[in-house]
């Protein structure tokens, strides 16, 4: 690690910061608009607080200024994480073990290998879009969407469809801990569902490596094999298992609403169907508007001090990513659906710095996939009702995106 940059002078503690109340609305989920307004038209600019919660960050210059700071790493734990999950997580490691943790788990969903699988989900998507063809009015995230992830991984991982759908139904309970007022009910449901998720995803993977015949298990293992101690996991198919939870779910929200936003806006529908190279701008701009991982913890390691606030070290710093994308100062008229933004590199939807998701890759692939067979000619998309999103959560996803499908031509 290097040296801690110099520090500014301290002058006010985090009690005395302003608090964050907007996260406590009940609709907290449906319409970031008005919050991201509130944020960042009034008068104060800075850090925010929470009673529970802790400190928050939103604003895009803080964001990257303490994400990318030298002494702010993961939480030392996470609150009612359970033990297997823990010790498999690259979300609760630190320097030196989590960079070599997070090598192994990420090489295998790099650029180039995630590359290497895009004909494979283009021949699917086109499979499950001709189910749903013409068939009225669908779910297109329930109908369309998670039946083109279950697909690709039943594919890419050798499982199959019904392991897969178990494994995105755990992981839907296990979200239940993230709520941002949890329940006990919650808790222990999301608990037992991470159980559940660890135990198939091993038995499946395990399977796999077994039998040699999946590449994505192959590349792994090679780089498991040549990695030294430090932060090697006792189970290579558990921590790549713990390392994919949001591969399931997550990536599908967000190419759901890539569609979605796309054929709302007729205008930016037209322009992407009579130029292709626009795709990529069409996901991006969904990715900046309604990304469906909102927020993320990370904590100092020692006490800093930030724009004057003396942070002490271990305090729950709550990165609100989403509001990143939000920030005036650095995305012009930020509710606007724009497809062509300039800034794109200061995006906050992945994270920033060491910590930053390593399955980027993937959800970008499977936005573009599904982003380019939905406008593909002769095939129209169009919203058929309104839509829901999960409420009260840090992860954010269509709960009902009605829309139709159909062919002409
Ligand atoms: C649209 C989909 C996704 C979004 C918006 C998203 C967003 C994020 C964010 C905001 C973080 C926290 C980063 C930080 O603290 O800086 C993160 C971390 C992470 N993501 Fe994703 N993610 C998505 C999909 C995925 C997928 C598909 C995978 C697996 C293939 C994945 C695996 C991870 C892992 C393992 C980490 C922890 C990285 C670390 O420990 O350093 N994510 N993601």
């Amino acid at each position: 690690m290097s040296d801690a940059p110099a520090q500014p002078e301290a002058t006010a503690s985090i009690d005395s910061i302003p608090i964050f109340t907007e996260i406590d609305d009940p609709t907290f989920g449906q319409n970031w608009d008005w919050i991201g307004d509130d944020l960042f038209r009034r008068e104060y600019q800075g850090l925010l607080r929470h009673d529970t919660l802790g400190v928050i960050v939103y604003g895009n210059a803080d964001i990257f200024g303490l994400g990318t700071h030298d002494l702010v790493s993961h939480q030392a734990g996470l609150e009612g994480m359970e033990d297997t999950m823990y010790e498999y997580s690259t979300f609760t490691m630190r320097q030196p073990e989590h960079r070599a943790a997070k090598t192994l788990v990420a090489r295998p969903v790099a650029t180039v290998p995630v590359k290497k699988m895009a004909g494979l989900a283009a021949g699917i998507a086109d499979a499950v879009i001709n189910e749903v063809i013409d068939r009225g009015e669908i779910d297109l995230g329930a109908d369309l969407v998670r039946p083109f992830i279950r697909r690709f991984w039943a594919e890419i991982f050798g499982a199959t469809i019904d392991e897969i759908s178990e494994l995105q139904f755990y992981i839907e309970e296990i979200l239940l801990a993230f709520q941002i007022n949890p329940t006990e009910e919650g808790l222990a449901r999301s608990a037992k569902a991470s159980d559940g998720y660890i135990e198939l995803a091993t038995t499946v993977f395990e399977r796999s490596i077994a039998a040699g015949d999946r590449e994505i298990f192959t590349a792994l293992m090679d780089d498991y094999e040549k990695m030294g101690d430090v932060g090697k996991p006792r189970n290579p198919a558990t921590a790549f298992a713990v390392a994919l939870l949001d591969a399931f779910n997550t990536a599908g929200a967000l190419a759901a609403n890539a569609i979605h936003m796309l054929v709302s806006s007729p205008e930016d529908h037209a322009a992407v169907r009579a130029d292709r190279s626009l795709v990529s701008d069409a996901w991006l701009e969904a990715s900046r508007l309604r990304p469906p991982v909102i927020a993320t913890y990370r904590a100092p390691i020692q006490d800093i001090v930030h724009n004057g606030v003396v942070i002490p070290a271990e305090t729950n710093l709550l990165f609100l990513w989403l509001f990143g994308n939000r920030d005036p100062e650095v995305f012009a008229d930020p509710n606007k659906y724009i497809l062509k933004r300039p800034n794109r590199g200061k995006q906050t939807n992945f994270g920033v710095g060491v910590y930053s998701c390593i399955g980027r890759h993937v959800a970008k692939m499977f936005g573009e996939t599904i982003v380019h067979a939905l406008t593909e000619p002769g095939v129209v998309v169009k919203p058929a009702g309104e839509v829901r999103y999960t409420i009260g959560s840090l992860v954010n996803e269509p709960v009902a995106m009605p829309v139709t499908v159909e062919r002409f031509g």
